[in-house]
């Protein structure tokens, strides 16, 4: 690849400005100088830009617990995205594995490894993911049954067989807390299978994708690059 766009992808500028320096102030690649940003690298290429050394990785994988209020989006020309949450120097390919609404919480992988995210968003895959819900309503027994037997919805979806875990009823506040695993992940599907057994869901967040389960100990906004035991997790999945 061009020895600007490695700079690039590493998160050391962008592709213009990145142009100009190589052109200016140069790098070095292998022990020698080089002005020219078109010269050829390899990923195994020892590049030092600035005075640092500048090692290439192909894929970064991160651990995000997405906060209410961001959009899931890599950039947006109006507001901040779930991808600059990401404040290390960034790479410009970064996106998120899959959706979640504005106002969900809890665990988002976020990568530039298409392969990787095509594999576990693609509905033949049926990737579990379990969030943990409230509602406002009263779960029962028989709630549990119609989402095991798979669901359809007012608009004539249907859904494949859930698990529903009611983990807690108020009747006093006149809502439910709950666990539910879904193997799919159409547009609101959460919110759309609570609706149709007539339950609004105030609060949700995804706790696991997989074999991925969210850090306890990531607050809302915070991040950390997946551990190897993680990713290869992944890498078995489908
Ligand atoms: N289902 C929903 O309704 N919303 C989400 O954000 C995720 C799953």
């Amino acid at each position: 690849m061009r020895l600007d766009k490695y700079l690039s992808d590493m998160g050391a500028g962008t592709r213009s400005e990145l142009k100009k320096e190589i052109r200016r102030s140069g790098a070095s690649v292998d022990g020698a100088v080089v002005k020219d940003p078109g010269f050829s690298v390899q990923p195994s290429s020892h590049v030092v830009f600035r005075g640092s050394v500048v090692a290439y990785e192909e894929f970064v994988y991160y651990m995000l617990n997405k906060p209410a209020g961001i959009i899931s989006a890599s950039d947006d020309d109006r507001e901040p995205t779930v991808v600059d949450l990401i404040s290390e120097p960034k790479r410009r390919d970064l996106f998120p594995v899959g959706r979640l609404d504005r106002d969900t919480e809890g665990l988002l992988l976020i990568t530039n490894d298409g392969a990787l995210s095509h594999r576990l968003l693609s509905p033949k895959h049926h990737v579990d993911k379990v969030y943990y819900v409230r509602v406002s309503g009263i779960l029962t027994d028989s709630d549990v049954d119609l989402f095991r037997d798979g669901l359809v919805l007012t608009d004539g979806l249907e859904c494949l067989p859930a698990d529903l875990e009611i983990l807690s009823v108020s009747e006093d506040e006149y809502t439910s807390d709950a666990e539910i695993t879904i193997r799919e992940g159409k547009f609101h599907q959460v919110k759309r299978m609570f609706s149709s057994i007539g339950a609004e869901v105030i609060y949700l967040k995804r706790l696991s994708m997989g074999p991925l389960t969210l850090d306890p100990d990531l607050e809302p906004g915070e991040y950390r690059r997946l551990t190897s035991e993680e990713l290869e997790s992944l890498e078995l999945q489908g």
